[in-house]
């Protein structure tokens, strides 16, 4: 059975509406999943949400809800969310599933009978809002706790442990042999350096259910519920086990997959690509290595690290009120603008900054200007000229497009996204500027050069044409509506489509219409003279 190629995210927590940060990880997602698929690879992406935990029971009770109710409501909202972002995912996981909840008992079956757990008494401290306890070394030099950590509360608990000292050494030669595990290099070696300057502590992987019920029940002991994160860090193969993987299923003693029947099973496992956010690298790049070396099973192959979005200069929180909606941006900009100017705007690493102001400018100079204008006037003249129909094929512009397409799926490959837009942006540019250099408008004019404004308007439609399908992954529907104003029919969502050529002489266009209509002037009113 082949095995898929398997993106996923962090699961998102249910206890507040989708914000940019959160819209960013799955865009960015998104599109190296449909670029792997556009590159001829049979695809899985996954995404969901993060159900548990004493923070979702804390917002449902603050919300006159049951955690169930509650949760099924934001489910609702999150699935709505990755539609109105037109993510091409697979499957979006929720952490009350039974499939899910299954294949985490069986998981702490395993680790249990094969030693991993024990019991010990807790006395610490907790911080609610980050899910997480707190050591000594959280505090800051006056003694408390940076305000992140929201209210700190001390607590005396009896626990389940996992252990984690005597996996320090395997994972410290782990990342040292294998750079690619953790991107960018700077986290890797943050999380190199973490492993070598700390000695690393057991973690607590449970919660009494007397203080908490909203939790997965632990299979061996009822009086205990399993830690959120723990739960969770799982979600990666518990999907695949739902699905009847088959190294998932055998390392965790399952009979069958925890899923509805299907047809055919999917081998998903080890990821390929696993996205998540800075702030969480501790969990994916030391517990959950971990937790996978302790069930036998393989690590993934990448952890692809994204830094934060801040608003206007400053962090997102709603008492200041600039926390970026990114519904509110998609219903008047459209959802590939959005798309399109988060990647383009943040490398994948770096901590950005949203304003107002640079969405404005990068969708009038970049979009409206850049790919729309290309588009637009491309096929305007084509249709003013010669009806729509393509003239005999001309090689001007094949190498530059050949060039620009083969940079593209490099960077593609390589997680680039950001340059990768650079790259498109720079074939777009060329071929805006052939337009200026041969003026065909010019050339129109003129019958003895018919055949020139042939030449110029071939290299200009068939560049339209591979735009589309290198736009793809990023602008799905853009690349679609280019594609139907050419008058090709379906998505130019596969990479072999690039070869120049692909538009045949005597082939008809369709109508243009504006890409990207600008938004920075007053509309012109017919009749009215300029
Ligand atoms: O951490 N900019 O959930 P979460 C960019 N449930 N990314 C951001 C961001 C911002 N301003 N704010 C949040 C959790 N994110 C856990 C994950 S995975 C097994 C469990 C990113 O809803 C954040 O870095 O707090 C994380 O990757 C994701 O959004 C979900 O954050
Ligand atoms: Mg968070």
């Amino acid at each position: 059975m082949n095995k898929r190629f398997y993106l996923t995210t962090a699961i998102d927590y249910v206890n507040g509406q989708p914000h940019i940060g959160h819209a960013y990880e799955k865009v960015v997602t998104d599109i190296l999943a449909r670029a792997h698929r556009s590159l001829g690879e049979e695809v899985f992406f996954l995404t969901g949400v993060d159900e548990h935990g004493q923070k979702v029971q804390q917002t449902a009770a603050a919300n006159g809800k049951t955690p169930q109710a509650y949760c099924d409501e934001l489910a609702a909202l999150w699935r709505a969310f990755a539609q109105k972002l037109d993510l091409s995912v697979d499957d979006l996981i929720r952490t009350t599933q039974p499939r899910h909840q299954l294949a985490v008992q069986a998981a702490l079956a395993r680790l249990h009978a094969g030693g991993h757990l024990y019991q010990a008494e807790y006395r610490g401290f907790y911080s609610t809002k980050e899910e997480t306890f707190l050591t000594e070394k959280d505090r800051r030099p006056d003694g408390t706790f940076d305000p992140s950590f929201g209210e700190v509360t001390e607590l005396v608990e009896h626990n389940y442990y996992f252990r984690l000292k005597s996996h320090q050494a395997w994972l410290i030669e782990y990342l040292e042999q294998h750079p690619e595990f953790v991107q960018p290099l700077s986290r890797r070696n943050e999380v190199l350096g973490f492993l070598k300057n700390n000695e690393l502590e057991d973690l607590c992987i449970t919660r009494p259910a007397a203080r908490l019920s909203w939790g997965i029940p632990l299979p061996f002991d009822p009086a205990y519920v399993t830690y959120v994160w723990f739960d969770a860090l799982l979600n990666y193969i518990t999907l695949p086990a739902a699905y009847g993987d088959e190294t998932v299923i055998k390392s965790l003693g399952l009979e069958a997959p925890t899923g509805d029947a299907i047809a055919q099973p999917l081998n998903l496992w080890p990821a390929d690509i696993q996205v998540i956010g800075k702030d969480i690298v501790k969990f994916h790049a030391v517990y959950w290595p971990i937790m996978l070396r302790a069930l036998g099973l393989p690590l993934p192959k990448t952890l692809l690290v994204h830094g934060w979005w801040q608003s206007e200069g400053q962090k997102m929180s709603k008492s200041i009120g600039n926390v970026v909606d990114p519904i509110k941006v998609i219903d008047e900009w459209g959802v590939d603008a959005f798309r399109f100017y988060v990647t383009r705007e943040l490398s994948i690493g770096p901590d950005g900054n949203w304003t107002d102001e640079g969405f404005r400018s990068r969708y009038h100079a970049e979009l409206a200007n850049g790919i729309g204008n290309l588009v637009n006037r491309s096929l305007s003249m084509l249709k003013r000229y010669r009806q729509g129909v393509v003239p005999a094929r001309h090689d001007e512009l094949a190498a530059a497009a050949a060039r620009a397409a083969t940079e593209t799926i490099g960077q593609l490959r390589a997680c680039e996204l950001q340059p990768a837009l650079v790259t498109i942006g720079g074939l777009i540019a060329q071929a805006n500027q052939y337009v200026d250099r041969t003026a065909p408008f010019k050339l129109a004019k003129d019958p003895a050069q018919a055949t020139r404004l042939d030449e110029v308007l071939y290299n200009l439609t068939e560049t339209c044409r591979i735009l589309a399908v290198l736009l793809w992954p990023f602008m799905p529907s853009t690349a679609v509506k280019i594609y139907t104003q050419l008058g090709l029919v379906g998505a130019p969502d596969k990479m072999d489509a690039i070869t120049w050529g692909g538009l045949v002489p005597g082939h008809v266009t369709s109508d243009p219409v504006a890409l990207f209509p600008r938004k920075d002037q007053p509309p012109v009113k017919p009749g009215v003279k300029k």
